[in-house]
């Protein structure tokens, strides 16, 4: 079966997989947003089956960001869950990190302590290959919220990988938002656009959280202060982070508090309905200097042309924030 004979199947909604646990990885940098986004899918128990957490040079260089999953994973309690640390750099262009805004650390001021479990020996791209050919038809759906050099890696090794996935959920790109680190292009599609441009053209349905709608979801001070109160382990950490990143400089100015940008692909996945999302195409600038990993949305059905991704545009953040607070206040 190819990836496309899932869209029928894709569901959006737990639901749509029959009440099974929903089979998901999570590739990520961590980051102080992917450890958000990593307590919110670890919380999440009864819905999601997280198959492996992938990691990939982004936020913080590669031994950082597998590092900080490891560590995030164990105050988690969750260290059955396996850890691959991926691919060190990016297809084409040189690595750039995000240490001004993530701390050196890449969790912000936490005191990062040296997880008791590491990493699994395979590479992150091995495993993903692997994991993929041997899965059922349309049974994972991909989390990807650092640049997407790891899966754009593995399709160049194994195109056929494809037909494992029933969705990929990425948080990336700008539109109507403009960029957070160019004028036009967000940080992990700028990082790596040519990884990017492959993922986004490999035929699975795709729904992407970008800056259109991540910058509706901010760590005000009200919310930093309901999850400092809440008494609770988890949340207590996550207030911490959130109060590191509104002590940063951002790329808008005109909105208080930070924008929370990588768990809304994991609260997605949880409650649909948080988000409005609008079909369109998509398409990654590599090769103007100025524009680089710009992403071009046309929201206009043009004759003969699919519009074969989901791009979020509105997001309930007073119930996004409610449901991610009483999620990771039970880890
Ligand atoms: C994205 O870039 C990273 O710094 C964040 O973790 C997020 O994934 C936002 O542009
Ligand atoms: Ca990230």
């Amino acid at each position: 079966m190819t990836s496309a004979a899932c869209s029928g199947l894709a569901p959006n909604a737990l639901g749509g997989h029959c009440g099974h646990m929903r089979k998901i990885i999570i590739d990520c940098d961590p980051g102080v947003d992917d450890a958000s986004a990593l307590f919110l899918g670890l919380a999440a128990r009864r819905e999601l089956d997280i198959v492996g957490v992938t990691t990939v040079a982004g936020n913080v260089g590669p031994a950082l960001t597998a590092r900080n999953a490891c560590w995030v994973r164990e105050l988690a309690k969750r260290d059955e869950v396996p850890v691959y640390a991926g691919c060190a750099r990016p297809l084409v262009r040189p690595p750039l990190d995000a240490r001004d805004v993530h701390g050196a650390s890449g969790l912000g001021g936490l005191p990062v302590g040296v997880p008791a479990k590491g990493v699994e020996p395979q590479h992150a791209v091995a495993w993903l290959v692997e994991t993929f050919r041997k899965a059922a038809p349309c049974s994972i759906t991909l989390v990807i919220t650092g640049p997407a050099t790891n899966m754009a890696a593995a399709l160049a090794m194994a195109p056929e990988i494809t037909a494992a996935l029933d969705e990929i959920v990425v948080m990336g790109g700008a539109s109507r938002e403009g960029g957070n680190i160019t004028p036009s292009a967000e940080f992990n599609v700028y990082v790596d656009p040519h990884a990017a441009a492959a993922v986004f053209a490999c035929g699975v349905p795709i729904t992407i959280f970008s800056l259109d709608v991540t910058h509706q979801v901010r760590t005000t001070a009200d919310i930093v202060t309901r999850f400092r109160a809440s008494g609770a382990r988890i949340p207590a950490l996550m207030a911490d982070l959130f109060a590191f990143s509104n002590t940063i400089k951002h790329d808008v100015l005109d909105a208080p508090g930070a924008p929370l940008h990588d768990p809304c692909t994991i609260a997605y996945l949880l409650e649909p309905s948080l988000f409005t999302l609008k079909p369109c195409s998509v398409a990654v600038e590599t090769a103007s200097a100025i524009a680089m990993g710009h992403t071009a949305v046309d929201f206009r059905a043009r004759q003969g042309q699919a519009m074969p991704i989901k791009w979020a545009v509105q997001a309930d953040a007073e119930r996004f924030f409610a449901m991610l607070l009483a999620r990771v206040s039970a880890l």
